[in-house]
């Protein structure tokens, strides 16, 4: 590679004794090896939005940096039909199986590494569990596989002569990296993104002893939490720095309300500035007027592109043609994204002359009151449980209003979907919700998480939309509201570079430390 960078380590020693300040200066501008570890790939496999972060943020930072992927080989990426060369392998630990560390080079030139273990990810279903909704039961396993990956792959114990000088994990299925990496005394700092602090990867105590991790890390300054082993916990307590996915979701962690048991600790690293909000950005597939999932590519509203989706809604959902607003839900079909308030006013909206588009899949009780809420309302609502991408962005493209009245989010990314696809998105105001959408600019927002406040935001909706300029105003800042990652990927890169900084800053004075 010619970017590669020469480490502290392999300087030469009178360099390091004469000039030290200025082979730090060096290294400042070259680009770092970082490597990006994740449960999600939306090239690949997807399940919600830390599929896209994973796979547009990288290629933002690319510019910036050598930032490689490493993600488990499940089927649908062994399947995929991107050429895999097996170039590592990583030995196994206690109840940990061993792999072989495969090379996929996307053909933008992004490389991934995929863990190739069979018995532990080529299964039918997704990243986290079976085709009926159920978590694999060696989760655990699964994932301090894909963590202590990473850690070998930092330490150079993978057999790959690319080692990073940064490890960013996401999530809990990626956190036990840094715990692996900071237990073994490895010193390549790393972070730890939140996505979404209320899934944490718990498992029994006992389970310690099956993933190699010595006892005296099951302690509450380490990963156990209540009692349990987390897996979140661990990338907070391991992590050289710890981001999450908007500002203020990073304030709202550190609340006992919003904190899910782990705010003291969060609170804890906000006071010591390693916490910090870095609000997701989107990628450049969602452009209204070039994205290929389109009918019909769109640059403005006198266009004819939103009519024509607005009718493939119709057909593909069985709703009456009207010239009333036309609402979609695009969302898992979860707790935390308050699809019970939406079936609270669907009856409302109906009454107000709306129809509503839903798709999304999840919790089996949430599809089965969406689908019998359709059944309530024919022509007026339409449900398809599933997951689709083309009729997703369509359904972006097509619709006046996107429903979101998530009781929490961390950043959302298909208010941004919607906004920069011209429909305007009804939130509550919660976490990235409200550092994205300008309320009765951009979209609308509501206070409470309750069926009035959203109603009342959705009866001023329905009146922006009898007025055509005003909806047609708004709709144009929402469009142009939306970042994209190449204008907020700065604040990743400088941390970046500042932890590689002082990793190399501490190396260098324990180098002339020893040499005087
Ligand atoms: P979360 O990650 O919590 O699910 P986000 O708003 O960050 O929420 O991201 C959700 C992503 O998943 C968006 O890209 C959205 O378009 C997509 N998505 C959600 N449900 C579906 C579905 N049923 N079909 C297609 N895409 C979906
Ligand atoms: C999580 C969050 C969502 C966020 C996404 C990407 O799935 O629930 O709010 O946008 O991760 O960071």
């Amino acid at each position: 590679m010619g970017n590669v960078v020469s480490t502290v380590r392999s300087a030469d020693p009178a360099q390091v004794k004469v000039r030290p300040h200025l082979h730090v200066e060096s290294q400042q501008n070259q680009k770092k090896k970082v490597l990006f570890v994740t449960p999600e790939f939306s090239d690949l496999i997807k399940v919600g939005g830390l599929g896209d972060v994973s796979s547009s943020l990288p290629r933002a930072l690319a510019e910036f940096h050598d930032i490689r992927v490493l993600i488990p080989g499940y089927s649908q990426v062994m399947d995929s039909g991107h050429p895999i060369r097996i170039v590592g392998k990583v030995e196994g630990r206690a109840a940990i199986p061993p792999c072989r560390i495969g090379r996929m080079d996307l053909a933008d030139g992004l490389i991934v590494y995929v863990l190739i273990c069979p018995e532990l990810f080529e299964r039918e279903g997704n990243p986290y569990g079976d085709a009926q909704g159920r978590d694999w039961p060696d989760n655990h396993i699964r994932f301090a596989r894909l963590g202590l990956a990473a850690a070998d792959l930092a330490s150079g114990h993978a057999g790959i002569s690319w080692c990073p000088q940064l490890v960013h994990a996401n999530d809990w299925p990626a956190a036990l990296a840094p715990a692996y990496m900071a237990l073994r005394g490895e010193r390549t700092p790393s972070v730890f993104t939140i996505h979404n602090l209320t899934y944490q990867g718990l498992c029994d105590a006992e389970c310690l002893p099956e993933l190699g991790i010595p006892s005296q890390a099951f302690v509450s300054e380490g990963l156990e939490f209540y009692g349990k082993l987390s897996f979140l916990k661990a990338g907070i307590a391991y992590s050289s720095h710890i981001t999450t996915v908007s500002k203020t979701y990073a304030h709202e962690i550190t609340t006992a309300e919003d904190g899910c048991g782990l705010d003291g600790l969060l609170r804890r690293r906000a006071i010591e500035g390693r916490l910090t909000g870095i609000t997701n950005g989107i990628d450049r597939s969602w452009e209204p007027g070039s994205d290929p999932h389109l009918i019909e590519g769109f640059t403005n509203l006198e266009a004819e592109g939103k009519a024509a989706h607005a009718r493939y809604i119709e057909e593909t959902f069985g709703l009456d043609h009207s010239d009333g607003p036309l609402f979609v839900v695009v969302s898992r079909l979860v707790h935390q994204k308050g699809i019970d308030l939406t079936r609270a006013i669907a009856g409302d909206i109906v009454a107000a002359g709306g129809r509503i588009a839903v798709i999304g899949r999840g919790e089996p009780a949430l599809e089965v009151d969406m689908v019998k809420l359709a059944e309530q309302y024919p022509g007026r609502i339409g449900v398809n449980i599933g997951f689709n991408e083309l009729d997703a962005r369509r359904m972006f493209a097509g619709s006046d209003f996107l429903l979101m009245p998530s009781r929490f989010e961390p950043c959302g990314l298909s208010q941004m979907y919607a906004q920069r696809f011209g429909s305007l998105p009804i939130a509550h105001r919660t976490g990235g919700l409200v550092d994205t959408i300008e309320d009765g600019v951009t979209g609308f927002l509501f206070s409470d998480a309750t069926a009035e406040s959203y109603r009342d935001a959705v009866m001023r909706a329905i009146n922006i939309h009898q007025h055509p300029e005003l909806m047609n105003a708004m709709r144009r800042r929402a469009m142009m509201s939306p970042m994209y990652w190449a204008d907020s990927v700065k604040p990743y890169d400088e941390l970046y570079r500042s932890l590689v900084r002082e990793r190399v800053s501490r190396s260098l004075a324990a180098e002339v430390g020893r040499r005087n």
